[in-house]
C-alpha cells in the first residue's frame, strides 16, 4: 500500500489536471471556478487522485487561455476569490488531495502592472528592462529586429507606439520577462512563497526551458534558427541555456524552507538527452516526459520510450512522468482512432478536410494505453475529462474558437479548443450539469452520452475503469522497478514488484494470456485469450 504522506509522495502519485474554466461552473456565469472545484471534491476523491494541477487561474485577459498572467498572486475574479482558493485547498487537503498550481515565468500578460509600466515609460527606461525591447531594423527601424517566428504566429517581435520593438515567444499579448533582472527574479521568488505560505504542494512550470537567454548583440546573428532541432550545448539563444538552472537552483532553496518541500514539474520541449537536468534533486526534481503522448500505437514503440525514460529518470534520481493527455492536444480517446496513416497536425490544419475517426477503437486503445500508464513505475499525469473517455470536439464553430494558435494562423491551424470544452456532469440537465449557459466552447449534443452521471453506475464504463485503476494501484505499485517479460507477438508484457504484471496486446489478433487471476481489463477478455487493443493486469495465485 503507498503511503501517501512519504515527503517523496510525487515520485509514483497521479495528478489530475483542472483547466479550471472548463471543470465545473459554481455559480453560474458561464465559466468554470473555484466554486465548481469545491462542488466536485467527492468526485476526485472517489475517482482517487493523489492531487490536482490548476492550470492557471489568475487575473487574466485571456489571450491564452489564462496563460497570460496579469497577476501572479491573486484570482480571476472570474474564478473566484484568495479566499475560496483557500478553502478549497483546505476541503482537498481533508479529502487527502494536494494541489500543485501553473507557474508561467517565461512571460506575463500584457496587462500586467510591469508591462504597462513599460509602455507608459518609454525607451530606455528601466521598466522596460525587465521585458525584452530592442530597435527595429530598416532606416526608421520599421522592420523587427530579426526574423525569428514565435509560437503562434510569424514573428516574436510588436512594435509600441514610439517605435520600439518587444520579445514575445508566444502571442504579442506574452511579452517576455528578462530574467537577467534581479527584480524579475526576486518576484518570482516572491510568487513561489505567496503560493507555498497558503498551503500549495508546488508548481507546474510553464515552458521551463525558455526563460533565460542570450540576446547579446548582434541577435540577427541566429537568423532563421530553429525551434524544433535544439543544438545539445546549450547554445541556441532562446531555449534551454544552461544558466536557467541557476533560476530552478534559487527555487530548490525556497522550495527545501518547506516540510515537506515543494515539488515542481517542468515542461520543458528540451532535446531528450538534456530533459533530466530540469529534474535533478536540486533543480525543479521533475519533469514532463510527453514521449509515450507522441509514440504511435505500436508495441515496439512503446518499449523503447518506456525504456529510454525509466533510464532518463535514473539519470536525474528523480521519477519518469507519463503523460497521454493534456490541455494542448488532441484527446488520446481520438488521437488513437486516427488512422495509422494520418498525421495529426495536418488533422489540426483547418482546410476542411476532416480524417475519419474511428471513435469506437479510439476509445478501445485510449483505454488500453492509460491502464498500460498507471502500470509504470513513476508519476502519471491525467487531464480532466480522460477519465470519461472523452473524445476531442473536432466540429467547434469557427466563431468559437479561441487559441490564438488559430487566430493567429489566420484561421489555416484549428489550435487546441477542441479538448478545452466545458466538461459534462449530467446528462439531462441545462449544459450538461457544467453550469448554465455555457458562455465558452460550446458542448455538442452528443457530449450528454459521456456524461459523469451515465458513466458512474456502469461497471463497463471509462469513468469506472479509471476508479477502479487508481484503487488498484494504491495497493499495488510499490518502488521503481519494472522487469520486461517474454511477450506474445505485438504485445508488451512487464511485472512489477509484488507478483503482479501488466500485459498489452498491440495486435490485431488475439493472444494468449499469461497464467494467473486477472485484477482488472481495459476491454472484455476472450476466456483465456486477450483481444487486440487490450491491457490485462494479472497477478500469481
Ligand atoms: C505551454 C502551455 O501548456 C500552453 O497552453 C501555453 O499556450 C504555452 N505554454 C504558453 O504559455
Amino acid at each position: 500500500m503507498t503511503d501517501r504522506s512519504r515527503a517523496d509522495w510525487w515520485r509514483d502519485a497521479v495528478t489530475y489536471q483542472i483547466y479550471p474554466r472548463s471543470f465545473a461552473d459554481g455559480n453560474g456565469d458561464g465559466m468554470g471556478d473555484l466554486a465548481g472545484v469545491i462542488d466536485r471534491i467527492p468526485y476526485l476523491r472517489d475517482l482517487g487522485v493523489d492531487a490536482v494541477w490548476l492550470s492557471p487561474f489568475y487575473p487574466s485577459a485571456l489571450a491564452d487561455g489564462g496563460y497570460d498572467v496579469a497577476d501572479y498572486r491573486d484570482v480571476d475574479p472570474r474564478i473566484g476569490t484568495l479566499e475560496q482558493f483557500d478553502e478549497m485547498l483546505a476541503l482537498l487537503r481533508e479529502a487527502g488531495i494536494r494541489v500543485i498550481v501553473d507557474i508561467v515565468p517565461n512571460h506575463s500578460s500584457d496587462q500586467h502592472e510591469w508591462f504597462q509600466e513599460a509602455l507608459a515609460a518609454g525607451r530606455g527606461s528601466a521598466a522596460r528592462d525587465r521585458y525584452i525591447f530592442r530597435e527595429g531594423r530598416g532606416a526608421d527601424g520599421e522592420l523587427p529586429p530579426n526574423d525569428w517566428p514565435s509560437h503562434f504566429g510569424p514573428t516574436c517581435w510588436t512594435r509600441v507606439a514610439d517605435g520600439q520593438w518587444y520579445l514575445h515567444l508566444f502571442a504579442p499579448e506574452q511579452p517576455d520577462f528578462n530574467w537577467d533582472h534581479p527584480e524579475v527574479r526576486a518576484d518570482f521568488v516572491r510568487t513561489l512563497r505567496f503560493w507555498g505560505d497558503r498551503g500549495v504542494a508546488g508548481f507546474r512550470v510553464d515552458v521551463a526551458h525558455a526563460l533565460v537567454k542570450d540576446l547579446s548583440e548582434p541577435y540577427a546573428r541566429l537568423a532563421g534558427y530553429s525551434v524544433e532541432h535544439l543544438p545539445l550545448d546549450g547554445s541556441h539563444p532562446l531555449f534551454d541555456r544552461d544558466e536557467v538552472h541557476d533560476v530552478y537552483a534559487e527555487w530548490r532553496t525556497v522550495f527545501n524552507e518547506y516540510d515537506p518541500p515543494l515539488v515542481a514539474v517542468a515542461e520543458s520541449w528540451a532535446p531528450t538527452e538534456r530533459r533530466p537536468r530540469y529534474a535533478r534533486a536540486d533543480g525543479l526534481g521533475q519533469t514532463f516526459n510527453f514521449d509515450l503522448l507522441v509514440a504511435p500505437w505500436k508495441a515496439k514503440a512503446f518499449r523503447t520510450v518506456i525504456e529510454h525514460n525509466l533510464e532518463l529518470a535514473a539519470a536525474s534520481e528523480s521519477s519518469s512522468t507519463w503523460v497521454l493527455s493534456n490541455h494542448d492536444v488532441v484527446r488520446h480517446a481520438t488521437r488513437y482512432g486516427l488512422g495509422d496513416e494520418v498525421d495529426l497536425v495536418a488533422w489540426l490544419m483547418s482546410d476542411g478536410t476532416e480524417p475519419v475517426v474511428d471513435a469506437a477503437r479510439g476509445l478501445q486503445r485510449a483505454r488500453a494505453a492509460t491502464m498500460l500508464m498507471l502500470a509504470l513505475p513513476g508519476a502519471s499525469y491525467l487531464y480532466q475529462g480522460e477519465e470519461l473517455g472523452l473524445p476531442e470536439v473536432a466540429d467547434l464553430p469557427r466563431e468559437a474558437l479561441q487559441d490564438p494558435i488559430w487566430l493567429r494562423s489566420g484561421g489555416t491551424e484549428k489550435g487546441r479548443d477542441g479538448c478545452r470544452v466545458p466538461l459534462p456532469w449530467a446528462s439531462d440537465e441545462p449544459g450538461f450539469g457544467f453550469g448554465a449557459p455555457v458562455g465558452h466552447l460550446p458542448q455538442p449534443e452528443w457530449f450528454g452520452g459521456f456524461a459523469v452521471d451515465r458513466q458512474l453506475d456502469d461497471p463497463d464504463s471509462t469513468l469506472a475503469l479509471y476508479r477502479r485503476l487508481l484503487a488498484l494501484r494504491r495497493d499495488l505499485v510499490a518502488g521503481d522497478e519494472l522487469t520486461w517479460l517474454r511477450s506474445p507477438a505485438g504485445a508488451l508484457r512487464f511485472a512489477r514488484a509484488g507478483g503482479w504484471e501488466s500485459i498489452t496486446n498491440f495486435s490485431n489478433r488475439r493472444c494468449a494470456l499469461p497464467a494467473g487471476r486477472v485484477l482488472t481489463s481495459s476491454g472484455p477478455l476472450d476466456g483465456d485469450r486477450l483481444p487486440p487493443d487490450t491491457t490485462a493486469w494479472i497477478i500469481a495465485d
